[in-house]
């Protein structure tokens, strides 16, 4: 029998613990790491709705062709074009896919393991008022072994879910925690939101400025929202090839989007007013904004002297969760194809492919502080990690899904993806937006981004 076939895959045990896990994989550090950052670096509120016009308009309806994709064909990205498309080109797509999967896995798993790194620092009582967050940043991810350790130890981890599989690993970690992870985030908004002094961030996050809106600014935004939908490389092509053929693919789509979007925009909203409140300000920028940001907050929780303990201990623990099950699904892949096409064991492949990614990001743990020339690239003006997410994190991905809308549009055809969503869904609620958004609307945006970005680059 053929391990690509149908037959003997893997399903998630329901419609919500699919909608769990794939939430799992758009919910992660892109929200509360990425988002917040991009949007301090690109006017603040200007950004917040260019970003939610982008995952309405070609986000949401991306969504729903990847999960289309895997769902009809019920294989790895590779092998769904190959079925849909036999003896073309178009499985490059998931080639591209699976490639950018170990890329973006090498510096996730590095940010991840800082996470991880500040679980220790808040449990042993380092989360004071008036710590010097900037240091302990540094302390963490600019000293080499700390910084391989941590990382090292985040591979590791995704390695140990990926090799469980699809349900018993995947599913039983996601479904407990992201209510969890929302809950917690809940009350951290409420408390950013009224610490004194507030006001002025929460009117940058809030009060747009069309003003500053450019070119750049419109492509930040799009590139985000790919990178926290999980989209343009596959992995909702596989997450979807798990999905049973009962459960409602459009209501999984939305649900998915939406928790997505809604997490990014929480954390919005404790990083601003927080970081305008204790004094930061737009300039603390890159990578480690949140990191420094952040810890002080959650410092000065009540209840004084432990909120730091007890906060602190508590986010970064489900923030490190959240990571994870964005990282598996980036490790899933490169997985599910080689489980699929290259018939290797599962826990061979996850081995694998995570040893190559932890290699890869090596230098990318020694870009924030640890050695010069990758902290400050050379004729690029940003750190190692911070360009390999712009290439792969951002540019990759839209080139991705401009691919996936013009083959779900034109090659495969709207009819026969409509076809897969009405045989769970019965009737698919706003199909003709739908089919205006994915053939016309997605392609075309896309394709003007790609161009401009290239034009401004060279
Ligand atoms: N979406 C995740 C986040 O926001 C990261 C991620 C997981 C991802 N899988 C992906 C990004 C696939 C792009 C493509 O943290």
């Amino acid at each position: 029998m053929d391990a690509g076939s149908p037959q003997n895959r893997d399903t998630w045990g329901s419609k919500t613990a699919f909608i769990l896990a794939a939430a799992g994989s758009a919910i992660g550090l892109g929200n509360i790491w990425g988002f917040p950052t991009q949007a301090g670096m690109n006017g603040g509120a200007a950004f917040l709705v260019i970003y939610l016009i982008a995952v309405a308009l070609i986000g949401a309806p991306v969504m729903l062709a990847e999960l289309m994709i895997g769902r009809h064909t019920m294989r790895n990205p590779i092998g769904a074009f190959k079925m849909l498309a036999p003896g073309r080109s178009w499985w490059l797509i998931g080639a591209m896919g699976v490639f950018a999967g170990v890329i973006i896995l090498s510096f996730y798993s590095v940010l991840a393991g800082w996470t991880m790194a500040y679980i220790v620092k808040a449990a042993t009582g380092a989360f004071t008022v008036g710590v010097d967050t900037e240091a302990m940043f540094a302390d963490i991810s600019a000293r080499p072994l700390s910084a391989i350790s941590w990382h090292l130890a985040f591979i590791v981890l995704t390695i140990f879910v990926v090799v469980g599989g699809v349900r018993d690993g995947i599913e039983r970690w996601t479904k407990v925690l992201m209510p969890v992870l929302l809950v917690l985030l809940l009350l951290l908004a409420v408390r950013a939101v009224t610490l004194p002094g507030a006001r002025t961030g929460l009117e940058f996050y809030l009060k747009p400025d069309f003003s500053a809106v450019n070119f750049r600014v419109v492509l930040a935004a799009v590139g985000q929202a790919f990178f926290s939908l999980s989209l343009g490389m596959g992995a909702m092509i596989t997450y979807g090839s798990y999905l049973s053929k009962k459960d409602e693919l459009v209501t999984s789509a939305a649900w998915v989007t939406g928790l997505d979007t809604f997490i990014a925009f929480l954390a919005g909203l404790i990083i601003f007013p927080t970081m305008f409140a204790t004094g930061f300000d737009a300039s603390v920028q890159g990578p480690s904004m949140v990191f420094v940001v952040l810890p002080s907050l959650l410092a000065a929780m009540p209840p004084q002297p432990y909120g730091g303990l007890i906060f602190g201990t508590g986010f970064f623990i489900l923030l490190g969760i959240a990571a994870l099950t964005s990282s598996i699904s980036l490790l899933e892949v490169g997985v599910t194809w080689a489980v699929d096409e290259k018939k290797w064991p599962r826990k061979k492949a996850a081995i694998l492919l995570g040893s190559i990614a932890f290699l890869v990001g090596i230098p990318s743990a020694l870009a924030n502080g640890a050695v010069d020339w990758l902290t400050n690239v050379p004729g690029v003006g940003m750190d190692f990690l911070t360009l390999l997410f712009t290439i792969f994190g951002s540019f990759a991905l839209i080139v991705g899904a401009c691919f996936i809308s013009l083959f779900v549009g034109w090659k495969w055809g709207v009819t026969a993806a409509g076809d897969e969503a009405r045989a769970s869904d019965g009737r698919f609620r706003l199909e003709g937006i739908w089919r205006v958004l994915i053939r016309f609307v997605c392609p075309t945006a896309l394709l003007i981004i790609l161009i401009q970005t290239l034009l401004q680059t060279f």
